[in-house]
């Protein structure tokens, strides 16, 4: 598959790239800025592509896509607009162009609560939201998605181990085990059209998405 990582320089999208990079896929990785373009052709993407997700899209898709991998966010230090503008309405753009083009599949990083946002702490209730648009967005279309939901992120060094089901409790994840489960789930037919979510755990990654 030709794998386009949107949001590949960010924490998780920079685990993902180096995990891909050994396998059989050919990736590109979707930049911010030109700057970033090395960096990720050295963490082995095969091709980069700078496109911001409140522009043009269309550069993204000049190379052959056959699955996108959005996770792109606009991060916790920006206000409610940009929340919008990326994690919603760049998402919602991005699932659009695919349709468009007639490319299948679709990997979304979401987040655990979306859907249930009186659930999490007022400050994190706006993306909630933002994210719920989004994600009911692709699941109303014909694509192959999975939504992938993982708990509160941290950087501790990834396990291989995780727990994966719907819905899990609140719990933490570590940003390499999303990764590891993003590398798995693209060659796992069975999480098409499935919401999944995922926290630390003690299933390997490797078996967590069989069923
Ligand atoms: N934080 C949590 O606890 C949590 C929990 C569950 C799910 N999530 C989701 O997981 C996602 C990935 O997490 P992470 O830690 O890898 O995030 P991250 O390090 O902040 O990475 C986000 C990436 O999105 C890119 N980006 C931001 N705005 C963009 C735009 N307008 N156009 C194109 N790219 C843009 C950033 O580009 P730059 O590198 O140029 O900044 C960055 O590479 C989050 O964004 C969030 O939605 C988070």
């Amino acid at each position: 598959m030709n794998i386009l990582v949107v949001g590949s320089h960010g924490q998780i999208g920079r685990q993902l790239v180096e995990r891909l990079a050994d396998g059989p896929h050919r990736v590109t990785a979707m930049v911010r800025s030109a700057g970033q373009e090395a960096e990720m052709r050295e963490r082995g993407a095969d091709a980069t592509v700078v496109v911001d997700l409140e522009g043009d899209l269309a550069p993204a898709f000049e190379a052959d896509v056959d699955c996108v991998v959005f996770t792109a966010g606009s991060g916790p230090h920006t206000g409610p607009e940009k929340t919008d503008a990326v994690d919603r309405d760049g998402a919602i753009r991005l699932v659009d162009a695919c349709v468009e083009r007639g490319i299948r599949r679709f990997v979304m990083v979401s987040a655990l609560r979306v859907g249930c946002p009186e659930q999490a702490p007022a400050s994190l209730r706006h993306y909630l939201e933002a994210k719920a648009v989004a994600d009911d967005h692709l699941r109303a279309t014909d694509l192959d998605y999975t939504v992938l939901r993982p708990g509160r992120l941290n950087d501790d060094p990834g396990t291989g181990r995780i727990a994966a089901g719907l819905p899990l409790p609140a719990d933490e994840i570590p940003r390499a085990d999303v990764a590891a489960a993003l590398a798995v789930i693209l060659d796992r037919p069975a999480t098409i059209g499935r919401t999944i979510d995922i926290t630390r755990g003690e299933t390997p990654v490797e078996e967590a998405f069989r069923a």
